[in-house]
Formats: C-alpha cells, sequence, structure tokens
C-alpha cells in the first residue's frame, strides 16, 4: 500500500452553530470532495470516529478493508443523514424496524435489513442483507450530505485494535493510510451503536451498544433476541470470528460484587506483582476509594480510573481510552474490572470480555 499524506483538519464544537455553517464549512466541503474521488476520510460520530468512504463505490470500500487491515468478509455499515436516501439502499423495511427509525435516529442504533443492488457485495462482506445507521453527530451529517452518497464506515481504527475515541486515537493507528482526518474533538458515548438484525421474524441483536435492549423492547412491545454468541458470552471462551478491541498485554475480566470485587482485584494485581509482572489495571472510582480506605499499596501498578460504577455513560466513554493508555505503558499483565450488566453495562462488558478474550477471573 502506497504512504498517503494524512491530513488532519480541526473542527472544534465551538466553530459552528448550525448545520448550515457546517454545510458551508470548507473543510467538510473538501472532505466530500475527496470522498467522492474516492479517498478515505475519519471523521467523528456519536459512538466512536468512522473512517468513510463512499458506500457504493467498489474501489473505495476496498480500499478500508486495505487501510484497517480487515477481513474482508465483515461487513460495514453504511451511514445515512436523511431517510428517503433508504429506498434505494434497502428492500422491504419491516413495520418494527420503521419504528426504531422514528424513535432512536440519528442516534447509536444500526438496522441490517435486506440489501437492494445498488450496494456492493464488498460492502456487505458478500451479505444479502445491509447494516444502515443514522449517526447523531452534527460533523458526520453534514459530512454524508455533502459527499451525497452513503458512507460506508467501520471504527476507525487499525483491526483488532480498540476503537478510537478521539482523533489522537485515529492518528496513532491510521496515519499515512488515509486522506483526511475531520478532528471534532472526543466522541460523547464512547461504545459503538447496538447492531440489530431485522431481517428474521423476531429482531436480534447482534452487538450489544448505545441503544440497550430494554430501550428496544419497550419501543416494540415484544421481546429482542440476542445472537447465540451473546447469549452465553460470560465464562465462555473465545467463539468469536474477529479478534477485538484487544490491546497487547494477555488481558483479564475479574468478576464478582463490590466489596469481594474490590479485594479481588488488588489480591490477583499483587499475585502478579509477586510473579514479576507490570501489572496495568482498569478499575471504579468506587475501586479506587476502597483501596484507599484500606490503604492498599498500588504505587507499583498503572492504574487508570473508568468512572463510576453508578454511571455507565461515564463509563463507556473512558473504555476505549483506558485500554489504549495501558497499552502506551508497556505493562505485561492486564486486569480490568467488570460492571453490572443492566443498560450500557451490557455493551460494556461485551467490549471488555473481547479486549480480554473471554479470559475472566472470579467467581
Ligand atoms: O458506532 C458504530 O457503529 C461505529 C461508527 C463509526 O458508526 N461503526 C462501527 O463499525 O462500529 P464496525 O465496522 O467497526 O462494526 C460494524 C459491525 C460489525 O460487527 C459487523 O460485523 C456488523 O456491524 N455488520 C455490518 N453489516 C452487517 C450485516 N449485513 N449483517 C450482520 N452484521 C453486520
Ligand atoms: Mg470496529
Amino acid at each position: 500500500m502506497t504512504t498517503k499524506r494524512t491530513q488532519i483538519w480541526q473542527i472544534p464544537r465551538g466553530s459552528y452553530d448550525t448545520d448550515g455553517d457546517l454545510a458551508r464549512n470548507p473543510k467538510i466541503r473538501k472532505a466530500a470532495a475527496i470522498i467522492k474521488q474516492g479517498g478515505l476520510v475519519a471523521f467523528p460520530t456519536e459512538t466512536v470516529y468512522g473512517l468513510g468512504a463512499d458506500g457504493l463505490a467498489e474501489k473505495a470500500v476496498a480500499s478500508i478493508f486495505a487501510a484497517k487491515g480487515r477481513p474482508s468478509d465483515n461487513p460495514l455499515i453504511l451511514h445515512i443523514a436523511e431517510l428517503s436516501v433508504l429506498d434505494q439502499l434497502v428492500g422491504s423495511v419491516p413495520q418494527s424496524a420503521k419504528h426504531l427509525m422514528e424513535l432512536f435516529w440519528p442516534g447509536p442504533l444500526t438496522l441490517v435489513l435486506p440489501k437492494l443492488p445498488a450496494v456492493p457485495m464488498i460492502t456487505t462482506g458478500g451479505l444479502p442483507s445491509v447494516a444502515v445507521r443514522m449517526p447523531n453527530h452534527p460533523i458526520a451529517s453534514a459530512l454524508i450530505k455533502a459527499a451525497g452518497t452513503p458512507l460506508a464506515a467501520p471504527s476507525a481504527n487499525t483491526s483488532g485494535r480498540p476503537s478510537p475515541t478521539r482523533a489522537e486515537h485515529v492518528v496513532s493507528d491510521l496515519m499515512g493510510k488515509i486522506d483526511v482526518i475531520l478532528d471534532g474533538g472526543p466522541t460523547g458515548l464512547g461504545v459503538e451503536s447496538t447492531v440489530l438484525d431485522c431481517t428474521g421474524p423476531t429482531p436480534k441483536i447482534l452487538r450489544p451498544g448505545g441503544v440497550d435492549k430494554e430501550a428496544l423492547e419497550d419501543a416494540l412491545g415484544t421481546c429482542v433476541q440476542l445472537s447465540a454468541e451473546l447469549g452465553k458470552e460470560i465464562g465462555s471462551f473465545p467463539s468469536h470470528k474477529y479478534g477485538h478491541y484487544a490491546p497487547n498485554a494477555p488481558t483479564a475480566v475479574v468478576l464478582g460484587e463490590p466489596q469481594g470485587l474490590f479485594e479481588n482485584l488488588a489480591a490477583k494485581a499483587q499475585e502478579l506483582t509477586c510473579k514479576g509482572e507490570q501489572v496495568g489495571l482498569m478499575i471504579s472510582r468506587e475501586t479506587m476509594q476502597y483501596w484507599q480506605d484500606q490503604a492498599v499499596d498500588f504505587s507499583h501498578w498503572q492504574v487508570v480510573v473508568m468512572g463510576s460504577r453508578t454511571n455507565l455513560a461515564e463509563v463507556g466513554t473512558a473504555v476505549y481510552e483506558g485500554l489504549r493508555t495501558l497499552d502506551a505503558h508497556h505493562v505485561t499483565q492486564i486486569l480490568l474490572e467488570s460492571v453490572p450488566t443492566q443498560g450500557l453495562g451490557f455493551a460494556i462488558m461485551n467490549r471488555l470480555l473481547k479486549a480480554a478474550d473471554f479470559w475472566t477471573v472470579g467467581e
């Protein structure tokens, strides 16, 4: 692959008030022109940064897979900014999916629907269905509208690395491999969209994310399934097809309930230290408080505090960055604190377990 001169263009939050301001923004217009010519542009969404290309142009989509080092059978999400575009992309849309669009779009919900021929097979990894979402971020919407085409956009990380929640993360993974990085500051949610398969009789969650199962069930008034893989996640061995979100050091998720969990984290870290490991931990504020109260000596561990166990939205924004921080400190063993699996916690635990390749300790 030839090296590209990646340009980084800042579009700070305070630099625009209205969608019109962004539509006129020369950086958005130039980035859109690059997309129309088949180029690659990373842009912020409300979940994580995406790596966008013209989703209907085979060559452009092929270059996304190359830049990320992504297996070609792992399908991409098409990002749209207006509902009217859907007619060209998907066939029959069930009433339930229409209802979810009304309620959750723009937002972190991706719907998998039967694809129409205009969507190239390379975009869907050879599948007869296509994943579509309408991101809730002014820069993303302005870019999609200016490009005048749906953007195929996976998370803008190297395949297998933690997803990027800041432009800096995209820089560290994809510099020299893509044309432009639109830096719109940190993303809001921090975990990716929920992927919901709407091609069968009952909607099925393929990936938990920003919209939780309970919210989908409330909206539809029926139950929503979990994919077979998600149903048996905790305590299982790697069953997933693609490596994901993984830090470089071996990683384990420590299970349990407070305070046993807080104690277990310290005990496990101590045990590893005695074996000569450089230990990195990602823990809650509650664990940190407990350690301070109990005078636990954590001075020789690399500790990232991911937020409070009672505020999972805060934890969501911190998880991927925390994994990257621990990596940057070259620890040899990482321990991650488990979180309650209600609401957004289910998606967060899913990411923690994948980072650990489903290796758990405790309980
Ligand atoms: O929040 C997000 O969804 C972010 C932002 C950038 O929009 N995007 C993202 O894309 O996370 P990516 O490529 O990293 O993850 C897309 C997920 C993958 O797990 C993929 O297998 C699944 O969606 N997917 C895409 N198309 C599918 C299809 N037709 N059928 C089943 N799964 C599909
Ligand atoms: Mg991804």
